[in-house]
Protein backbone atom coordinates (compact mmCIF):
# COMPACT_ATOMS: atom_id res chain seq x y z
CA UNK A 1 0.00 0.00 0.00
CA UNK A 2 0.89 3.63 -0.79
CA UNK A 3 1.97 5.57 2.13
CA UNK A 4 0.04 9.11 2.10
CA UNK A 5 0.68 12.19 4.53
CA UNK A 6 -0.42 15.68 5.12
CA UNK A 7 -1.27 18.32 6.82
CA UNK A 8 -3.61 21.43 7.32
CA UNK A 9 -2.76 24.46 9.72
CA UNK A 10 -4.20 24.97 12.77
CA UNK A 11 -5.03 28.79 12.24
CA UNK A 12 -8.67 29.26 12.07
CA UNK A 13 -11.74 27.34 10.83
CA UNK A 14 -11.17 25.46 7.77
CA UNK A 15 -12.67 27.28 4.42
CA UNK A 16 -14.58 24.61 1.74
CA UNK A 17 -11.39 25.50 0.09
CA UNK A 18 -9.76 23.42 2.40
CA UNK A 19 -11.85 21.19 2.20
CA UNK A 20 -12.80 20.67 -1.50
CA UNK A 21 -8.85 21.01 -1.95
CA UNK A 22 -7.75 18.81 0.23
CA UNK A 23 -9.28 17.27 3.30
CA UNK A 24 -12.44 15.52 1.05
CA UNK A 25 -9.84 13.93 -0.59
CA UNK A 26 -7.82 12.36 3.11
CA UNK A 27 -11.46 10.93 3.56
CA UNK A 28 -11.36 9.32 -0.16
CA UNK A 29 -7.57 7.93 0.10
CA UNK A 30 -8.13 6.19 3.60
CA UNK A 31 -8.98 2.79 1.99
CA UNK A 32 -6.79 3.06 -0.68
CA UNK A 33 -3.74 3.82 1.26
CA UNK A 34 -1.44 4.06 4.74
CA UNK A 35 -2.50 7.36 5.44
CA UNK A 36 -1.11 9.90 8.51
CA UNK A 37 -2.83 12.85 8.82
CA UNK A 38 -1.38 16.18 10.87
CA UNK A 39 -2.36 19.24 12.64
CA UNK A 40 0.94 21.13 11.89
CA UNK A 41 0.89 23.89 14.59
CA UNK A 42 4.88 24.34 14.43
CA UNK A 43 3.96 25.42 10.93
CA UNK A 44 1.40 27.86 12.75
CA UNK A 45 3.44 29.59 14.70
CA UNK A 46 5.50 30.95 11.90
CA UNK A 47 2.77 33.85 12.15
CA UNK A 48 1.56 35.70 15.72
CA UNK A 49 -0.73 32.80 17.60
CA UNK A 50 -2.59 33.64 21.05
CA UNK A 51 -1.87 30.48 22.89
CA UNK A 52 -5.57 30.08 23.80
CA UNK A 53 -6.60 30.27 20.64
CA UNK A 54 -4.14 27.80 19.30
CA UNK A 55 -4.56 25.18 21.79
CA UNK A 56 -8.59 25.83 20.63
CA UNK A 57 -7.83 25.28 17.10
CA UNK A 58 -6.24 22.52 17.09
CA UNK A 59 -8.57 20.51 19.16
CA UNK A 60 -11.42 21.92 16.61
CA UNK A 61 -9.20 21.25 13.62
CA UNK A 62 -8.80 17.42 14.83
CA UNK A 63 -12.62 17.48 15.58
CA UNK A 64 -13.04 18.41 11.93
CA UNK A 65 -10.97 16.19 10.28
CA UNK A 66 -13.01 13.66 12.70
CA UNK A 67 -16.12 14.98 11.43
CA UNK A 68 -15.75 15.11 7.80
CA UNK A 69 -14.70 11.26 7.98
CA UNK A 70 -11.20 10.76 9.13
CA UNK A 71 -11.07 7.47 10.60
CA UNK A 72 -9.30 6.93 13.18
CA UNK A 73 -9.29 2.52 12.58
CA UNK A 74 -7.96 3.25 9.34
CA UNK A 75 -5.61 6.59 9.48
CA UNK A 76 -3.04 8.60 12.05
CA UNK A 77 -4.18 11.39 13.09
CA UNK A 78 -1.62 13.23 15.10
CA UNK A 79 -0.60 17.23 16.31
CA UNK A 80 2.96 17.66 14.92
CA UNK A 81 4.45 19.20 18.31
CA UNK A 82 3.45 15.83 19.88
CA UNK A 83 6.36 13.57 17.83
CA UNK A 84 9.49 16.20 18.24
CA UNK A 85 11.16 13.90 15.52
CA UNK A 86 9.66 16.71 13.07
CA UNK A 87 11.77 19.34 14.74
CA UNK A 88 14.79 17.90 14.75
CA UNK A 89 14.53 16.79 10.85
CA UNK A 90 13.01 19.80 10.29
CA UNK A 91 16.34 21.46 11.54
CA UNK A 92 18.46 19.03 9.84
CA UNK A 93 16.87 19.97 6.08
CA UNK A 94 17.17 23.71 6.59
CA UNK A 95 20.66 22.87 6.63
CA UNK A 96 20.16 20.85 3.32
CA UNK A 97 18.03 23.13 1.99
CA UNK A 98 19.52 26.82 0.38
CA UNK A 99 18.83 30.32 1.22
CA UNK A 100 18.04 30.86 -2.91
CA UNK A 101 15.67 27.92 -3.01
CA UNK A 102 13.61 28.87 0.14
CA UNK A 103 13.76 32.77 -0.75
CA UNK A 104 11.90 31.88 -3.87
CA UNK A 105 8.86 30.53 -2.54
CA UNK A 106 5.70 32.40 -3.59
CA UNK A 107 3.75 31.52 -0.35
CA UNK A 108 6.52 33.21 1.37
CA UNK A 109 7.14 36.18 -0.51
CA UNK A 110 3.07 36.35 -0.15
CA UNK A 111 3.22 36.07 3.58
CA UNK A 112 6.09 38.05 4.03
CA UNK A 113 4.16 41.07 2.42
CA UNK A 114 0.86 40.75 4.16
CA UNK A 115 2.84 40.73 8.28
CA UNK A 116 4.15 43.05 9.93
CA UNK A 117 6.53 41.02 11.53
CA UNK A 118 8.44 38.53 9.09
CA UNK A 119 10.28 35.24 11.36
CA UNK A 120 13.10 33.14 10.40
CA UNK A 121 10.53 30.54 11.02
CA UNK A 122 7.92 31.63 8.08
CA UNK A 123 11.02 31.96 5.75
CA UNK A 124 12.53 28.19 6.46
CA UNK A 125 8.87 26.95 7.16
CA UNK A 126 9.75 24.63 3.54
CA UNK A 127 12.08 22.58 5.15
CA UNK A 128 9.86 21.98 7.64
CA UNK A 129 7.07 20.68 5.71
CA UNK A 130 9.68 18.86 3.80
CA UNK A 131 10.70 16.97 7.00
CA UNK A 132 6.42 16.08 7.78
CA UNK A 133 6.47 13.93 4.67
CA UNK A 134 10.07 12.49 4.41
CA UNK A 135 9.98 11.76 8.18
CA UNK A 136 7.45 9.14 6.95
CA UNK A 137 8.60 7.76 3.66
CA UNK A 138 5.22 9.24 1.96
CA UNK A 139 4.45 8.11 -1.45
CA UNK A 140 1.70 10.92 -2.29
CA UNK A 141 0.72 14.38 -0.69
CA UNK A 142 -2.64 15.23 -1.36
CA UNK A 143 -2.39 18.87 -1.69
CA UNK A 144 -3.89 21.77 -3.17
CA UNK A 145 -2.49 24.01 -5.40
CA UNK A 146 -1.32 26.27 -3.40
CA UNK A 147 1.40 23.75 -2.09
CA UNK A 148 2.99 22.75 -5.26
CA UNK A 149 6.12 24.78 -5.16
CA UNK A 150 6.54 23.58 -1.42
CA UNK A 151 6.41 20.10 -2.66
CA UNK A 152 8.64 20.52 -5.81
CA UNK A 153 11.30 22.03 -3.11
CA UNK A 154 10.84 18.56 -0.47
CA UNK A 155 11.30 16.20 -3.37
CA UNK A 156 14.59 18.79 -4.49
CA UNK A 157 15.85 18.56 -0.23
CA UNK A 158 15.17 14.52 -0.51
CA UNK A 159 17.10 14.01 -3.89
CA UNK A 160 19.95 16.55 -2.76
CA UNK A 161 19.74 14.45 0.79
CA UNK A 162 20.06 10.92 -0.82
CA UNK A 163 22.89 11.44 -3.41
CA UNK A 164 24.63 13.24 -0.44
CA UNK A 165 24.57 10.47 2.47
CA UNK A 166 23.24 8.08 0.31
CA UNK A 167 19.62 6.23 -0.03
CA UNK A 168 17.42 7.85 2.67
CA UNK A 169 13.89 9.10 1.61
CA UNK A 170 11.07 7.98 -0.82
CA UNK A 171 10.89 10.68 -2.95
CA UNK A 172 7.10 12.11 -2.31
CA UNK A 173 4.19 12.61 -5.48
CA UNK A 174 2.00 15.76 -5.22
CA UNK A 175 -1.05 14.62 -5.84
CA UNK A 176 -3.35 18.00 -6.74
CA UNK A 177 -7.21 17.87 -7.78
CA UNK A 178 -8.19 18.42 -11.11
CA UNK A 179 -10.64 20.20 -10.36
CA UNK A 180 -11.07 21.95 -7.06
CA UNK A 181 -7.45 22.44 -6.69
CA UNK A 182 -8.00 26.31 -6.04
CA UNK A 183 -10.92 27.34 -5.14
CA UNK A 184 -11.31 31.15 -5.59
CA UNK A 185 -12.73 34.06 -2.89
CA UNK A 186 -16.29 34.81 -3.53
CA UNK A 187 -15.76 38.19 -3.87
CA UNK A 188 -12.76 38.24 -5.56
CA UNK A 189 -12.13 35.30 -8.16
CA UNK A 190 -8.73 36.28 -9.24
CA UNK A 191 -7.68 35.87 -5.85
CA UNK A 192 -7.84 31.97 -3.65
CA UNK A 193 -10.10 31.63 -1.04
CA UNK A 194 -8.18 31.68 2.22
CA UNK A 195 -9.35 31.71 6.20
CA UNK A 196 -7.05 34.67 6.16
CA UNK A 197 -8.66 37.24 3.97
CA UNK A 198 -9.63 40.62 5.91
CA UNK A 199 -13.21 40.00 4.30
CA UNK A 200 -15.35 37.36 5.62
CA UNK A 201 -17.60 37.50 2.82
CA UNK A 202 -14.92 36.37 0.54
CA UNK A 203 -14.98 33.03 1.94
CA UNK A 204 -17.44 29.93 3.71
CA UNK A 205 -15.94 28.75 6.73
CA UNK A 206 -16.58 25.15 7.59
CA UNK A 207 -18.30 26.10 10.51
CA UNK A 208 -20.80 28.43 9.06
CA UNK A 209 -24.67 28.63 10.03
CA UNK A 210 -27.19 28.14 7.57
CA UNK A 211 -27.99 31.61 7.00
CA UNK A 212 -24.62 33.05 6.94
CA UNK A 213 -23.71 30.88 3.85
CA UNK A 214 -26.75 31.61 2.14
CA UNK A 215 -26.28 34.88 2.32
CA UNK A 216 -22.22 34.94 1.03
CA UNK A 217 -23.28 32.69 -1.90
CA UNK A 218 -26.04 35.61 -2.65
CA UNK A 219 -23.55 38.38 -2.54
CA UNK A 220 -21.32 36.65 -4.44
CA UNK A 221 -19.56 38.04 -7.04
CA UNK A 222 -20.67 36.82 -10.56
CA UNK A 223 -19.72 37.66 -14.20
CA UNK A 224 -21.04 39.96 -16.66
CA UNK A 225 -23.72 38.16 -19.02
CA UNK A 226 -26.80 36.54 -17.92
CA UNK A 227 -26.13 32.47 -18.37
CA UNK A 228 -24.58 30.34 -16.24
CA UNK A 229 -21.73 28.41 -18.64
CA UNK A 230 -18.30 27.26 -17.19
CA UNK A 231 -15.51 29.45 -18.76
CA UNK A 232 -12.53 29.72 -16.25
CA UNK A 233 -11.01 32.42 -18.22
CA UNK A 234 -13.88 34.85 -19.12
CA UNK A 235 -16.09 33.84 -16.77
CA UNK A 236 -14.32 33.37 -13.37
CA UNK A 237 -16.46 33.74 -11.24
CA UNK A 238 -19.61 31.59 -12.46
CA UNK A 239 -16.57 29.04 -12.86
CA UNK A 240 -15.67 28.85 -9.41
CA UNK A 241 -19.41 28.64 -8.03
CA UNK A 242 -19.92 25.60 -10.61
CA UNK A 243 -17.02 24.23 -9.22
CA UNK A 244 -18.30 24.29 -5.70
CA UNK A 245 -21.66 23.30 -6.92
CA UNK A 246 -20.05 20.06 -8.66
CA UNK A 247 -17.74 18.51 -5.74
CA UNK A 248 -20.56 19.52 -2.82
CA UNK A 249 -23.40 17.59 -4.95
CA UNK A 250 -21.16 14.71 -7.01
CA UNK A 251 -23.10 16.03 -9.99
CA UNK A 252 -20.91 17.09 -13.35
CA UNK A 253 -20.21 20.53 -14.14
CA UNK A 254 -21.82 19.88 -18.05
CA UNK A 255 -24.96 18.40 -15.99
CA UNK A 256 -25.16 22.07 -14.04
CA UNK A 257 -24.63 23.65 -16.98
CA UNK A 258 -27.48 21.85 -18.36
CA UNK A 259 -29.94 22.72 -16.35
CA UNK A 260 -29.14 26.55 -14.94
CA UNK A 261 -27.78 27.85 -18.22
CA UNK A 262 -30.50 29.95 -18.40
CA UNK A 263 -31.90 29.62 -15.09
CA UNK A 264 -30.30 33.12 -13.72
CA UNK A 265 -27.83 33.73 -11.52
CA UNK A 266 -30.38 33.94 -8.54
CA UNK A 267 -31.60 30.80 -9.08
CA UNK A 268 -28.65 29.04 -9.73
CA UNK A 269 -26.96 30.48 -6.37
CA UNK A 270 -30.12 29.84 -4.24
CA UNK A 271 -29.82 26.02 -5.81
CA UNK A 272 -26.18 26.06 -4.75
CA UNK A 273 -26.41 27.56 -1.30
CA UNK A 274 -28.88 24.84 -0.30
CA UNK A 275 -26.18 22.05 -1.43
CA UNK A 276 -23.43 23.80 0.58
CA UNK A 277 -25.95 23.78 3.71
CA UNK A 278 -27.35 20.05 3.10
CA UNK A 279 -23.24 18.96 2.87
CA UNK A 280 -21.96 20.69 5.70
CA UNK A 281 -24.72 19.80 8.02
CA UNK A 282 -23.47 16.18 8.93
CA UNK A 283 -20.16 17.47 9.73
CA UNK A 284 -21.14 20.27 11.63
CA UNK A 285 -23.19 18.00 13.93
CA UNK A 286 -20.66 15.15 14.34
CA UNK A 287 -18.01 18.35 14.85
CA UNK A 288 -19.89 19.26 18.06
CA UNK A 289 -20.09 16.19 18.97
CA UNK A 290 -16.36 15.31 18.82
CA UNK A 291 -15.46 18.51 20.57
CA UNK A 292 -17.25 17.57 23.62
CA UNK A 293 -15.92 14.36 23.71
CA UNK A 294 -12.98 13.02 26.13
CA UNK A 295 -12.35 10.32 22.65
CA UNK A 296 -10.95 12.99 20.75
CA UNK A 297 -7.98 13.37 22.85
CA UNK A 298 -7.69 9.84 23.46
CA UNK A 299 -6.97 9.60 19.57
CA UNK A 300 -4.87 12.17 19.29
CA UNK A 301 -2.53 10.45 22.11
CA UNK A 302 -2.62 7.09 20.42
CA UNK A 303 -2.16 9.01 17.05
CA UNK A 304 1.27 10.33 18.77
CA UNK A 305 2.31 7.23 19.48
CA UNK A 306 1.55 5.92 16.57
CA UNK A 307 3.53 8.66 14.55
CA UNK A 308 6.23 8.67 16.46
CA UNK A 309 6.90 4.93 16.29
CA UNK A 310 6.29 5.24 12.33
CA UNK A 311 9.06 8.33 12.88
CA UNK A 312 11.87 6.71 15.02
CA UNK A 313 13.68 4.63 12.41
CA UNK A 314 13.73 7.35 9.66
CA UNK A 315 15.02 9.79 12.38
CA UNK A 316 18.02 6.98 13.62
CA UNK A 317 18.99 6.31 9.96
CA UNK A 318 19.16 10.02 9.24
CA UNK A 319 21.25 11.11 12.38
CA UNK A 320 23.49 8.45 11.70
CA UNK A 321 24.02 9.34 7.85
CA UNK A 322 24.72 13.14 9.04
CA UNK A 323 27.35 12.05 11.66
CA UNK A 324 25.68 12.36 14.59
CA UNK A 325 26.92 10.41 17.69
CA UNK A 326 24.74 7.20 18.71
P1 LIG B 1 -3.01 25.07 4.75
O1 LIG B 1 -3.29 24.83 6.18
O2 LIG B 1 -2.89 26.48 4.29
O3 LIG B 1 -4.15 24.40 3.86
C1 LIG B 1 -4.54 23.05 4.03
C2 LIG B 1 -4.83 22.41 2.68
O4 LIG B 1 -5.87 23.13 2.01
C3 LIG B 1 -5.46 23.45 0.68
N1 LIG B 1 -6.11 24.71 0.29
C4 LIG B 1 -6.89 24.86 -0.79
N2 LIG B 1 -7.28 24.00 -1.75
C5 LIG B 1 -8.09 24.48 -2.72
N3 LIG B 1 -8.54 25.77 -2.77
C6 LIG B 1 -8.17 26.66 -1.83
N4 LIG B 1 -8.61 27.92 -1.88
C7 LIG B 1 -7.31 26.22 -0.78
N5 LIG B 1 -6.76 26.83 0.31
C8 LIG B 1 -6.02 25.89 0.93
C9 LIG B 1 -3.95 23.58 0.77
O5 LIG B 1 -3.35 23.44 -0.48
C10 LIG B 1 -3.62 22.46 1.74
O6 LIG B 1 -3.53 21.23 1.05
N6 LIG B 1 1.88 24.06 4.29
C11 LIG B 1 0.56 23.46 4.38
C12 LIG B 1 0.40 22.53 5.54
C13 LIG B 1 1.42 21.46 5.64
C14 LIG B 1 1.50 20.28 4.83
C15 LIG B 1 2.58 19.53 5.36
C16 LIG B 1 0.76 19.81 3.75
C17 LIG B 1 2.43 21.37 6.55
N7 LIG B 1 3.13 20.21 6.40
C18 LIG B 1 2.95 18.30 4.79
C19 LIG B 1 1.13 18.58 3.18
C20 LIG B 1 2.21 17.85 3.71
C21 LIG B 1 -0.47 24.58 4.54
O7 LIG B 1 -0.17 25.65 5.00
O8 LIG B 1 -1.75 24.22 4.27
Amino acid sequence: MKRVLSGIQPSGTLTIGNYLGAMKHFVELQDEADCLFCIVDLHAITVPQDPQELRHNSRSLAALYLAAGIDPKKSVLFVQSHVPAHAELGWILQCIAYYGELSRMTQFKDKASRHEVVTAGLFTYPALMAADILLYQADLVPVGEDQKQHLELTRDVAERFNSRFGETFVIPEPMIPKVGGRIMSLEDPSKKMSKSDASEGAYISMLDDPDVIRRKIMRAVTDSEREVRYDPERKPAISNLLTIFSLFSGRSIEDLEKEYHDAGYGTFKKALAEVVVEALRPIQQRYHEWMNSPDLDRVLREGAEKASALAAPTIAKVKERVGFLS
